[in-house]
């Protein structure tokens, strides 16, 4: 498939025809409501007492098969092959810097509601308490591509996703913001659907200014997920129901996940130990090719990493003393922090395990100072993150602070 690469990273999206072709798209269709189905059926099992009898698919505006690829068997094996093939995986390897550390995200399918929600609001889909201000994302997406990339394929015809071309690289202008804190669910100055045809494809960089225009009864069946440089698979039995290819490509990303994780290690033991080459191998390794911007946000994310850790090994800890390890770690930082993510490198709470109690405490306080950095005194909001107000910068990378700076401040 031909890819305008140049025009992707320029509007931060790109429609793509009949990415599934006609004659792939019945059998999909079946496939996927055979998953459907499944989970359906796990939903009603798992409803609240207060719940209508089929759980989350009638209480939610847009019900979500969030990881489908653990319901698969050897039937249902084409949903999870069709993120493999030429016109998915191959259009991501030419859009991602290095075509050969691409792999996959998460595996999800949005189904429409029962009944109608209407608009959800515009978004960008960052959470700044534990990734970095959008303009250092920015400043990385321009000097080394995508670290990761979203997709949605519908399976029927969908115009349900609204973007606003170009907004990946900028903050929001002044119009957007009154616009968005005036009704953040109406049609914004400068956005368009993404009217895609059943078999279509949108690949964007999910940074953009986006908005779940209708959520209607109209019939939804739209594959969404991504591809990115850092795969990470909690539980790899599923790939025992897929063909010997598709199934050795998932046991390669597993094998490089596992080096990443130990990248990540490698880079965190540098800061302990004053080692710069080290810890510039280890950012090297973690994504190879990175400039200085995208070391910054790496660096973020390690500092963010050893928040994680602190809050993983106190969080049952009685707090509040003088000596309180989680003083300064706000309380929906400490949910977050439980949860892995691992395209802004969080490898999940058993990631803490490797190190003691005294090196996480260590690398807390090497961090201190960008973490300083990252905050505003008092907290404050900006429209369109997915956030409550807080105290982290949303757009602004920290002034007068890079990676010298950063490297300096470990002593
Ligand atoms: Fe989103």
């Amino acid at each position: 498939m031909e890819i305008d690469r140049r025009k992707f990273l320029e509007q931060g999206y790109l429609v793509l025809r009949e990415v599934i072709a006609r004659e792939q798209l019945e059998q999909l269709r079946r496939d996927f409501e055979v998953l459907v189905g499944k989970q359906r059926r796990i939903w009603a099992q798992e409803r609240g007492p207060d719940d209508p009898p089929g759980g989350v698919w009638e209480t939610q505006p847009q019900p979500r098969l969030g990881s489908y690829h653990q319901l698969i068997d050897e039937g249902t094996a084409s949903t999870v092959e069709v993120w493999l093939q030429e016109s998915t995986l191959g259009v991501s390897r030419q859009l991602f810097s290095a075509p050969e550390t691409v792999g996959m995200a998460g595996m999800m399918l949005m189904c429409s509601p029962v009944r109608d929600h209407g608009p959800a609001r515009w978004h960008r889909d960052v959470h700044p308490i534990d990734m970095a201000p959008l303009s250092g994302l920015q400043k990385d997406l321009v000097e080394n591509g995508p670290k990761y990339l979203q997709w949605n394929i519908p399976l029927y015809d969908d115009d349900v996703l609204w973007v606003v071309p170009g907004s990946h690289r900028r903050v929001n202008t002044e119009t957007e913001d009154r616009e968005l804190l005036a009704d953040p669910r109406k049609p914004l100055t400068g956005g368009i659907p993404v009217e895609l045809k059943a078999g279509d494809g949108v690949v964007y960089v999910n940074y953009i200014l986006h908005w779940g225009s209708n959520y209607s009864p109209k019939i939804r069946r739209t594959i969404h997920g991504g591809h990115t440089i850092f795969p990470y698979y909690p539980d790899m039995s599923f790939s025992e129901h897929l063909p010997a290819e598709a199934r050795a490509l998932f046991r390669q990303w597993d094998k490089r996940s596992a080096a990443l994780q130990d990248w990540t290690e490698a880079a965190l033991r540098a800061v302990l130990k004053s080692d710069v080459a080290a810890y510039d191998k280890a950012l090297e390794a973690l994504q190879p090719g990175v400039g200085e911007a995208g070391k910054m946000v790496l660096s973020i994310y390690l500092c963010k990493a050893t928040l994680h850790m602190q809050v993983v090994k106190h969080h049952d800890a009685k707090t509040n003393g003088a000596s309180d390890p989680l003083a300064g770690i706000t309380e929906d930082y400490r949910s977050r922090a439980l949860r892995p993510h691992s395209i802004s490198i969080n490898w999940g709470p058993q990631f803490a395990d490797r190190f003691t109690v005294e090196e996480a405490a260590a690398l807390h306080s090497r961090f201190a100072t960008l973490d300083r950095k990252l905050q505003a005194k008092e907290e404050h909001f900006a429209p369109s993150f997915q956030s409550s107000p807080m105290r982290y910068f949303f757009n602004e990378m920290p002034a007068d602070f890079g990676l010298g700076e950063f490297i300096a401040s470990w002593n």
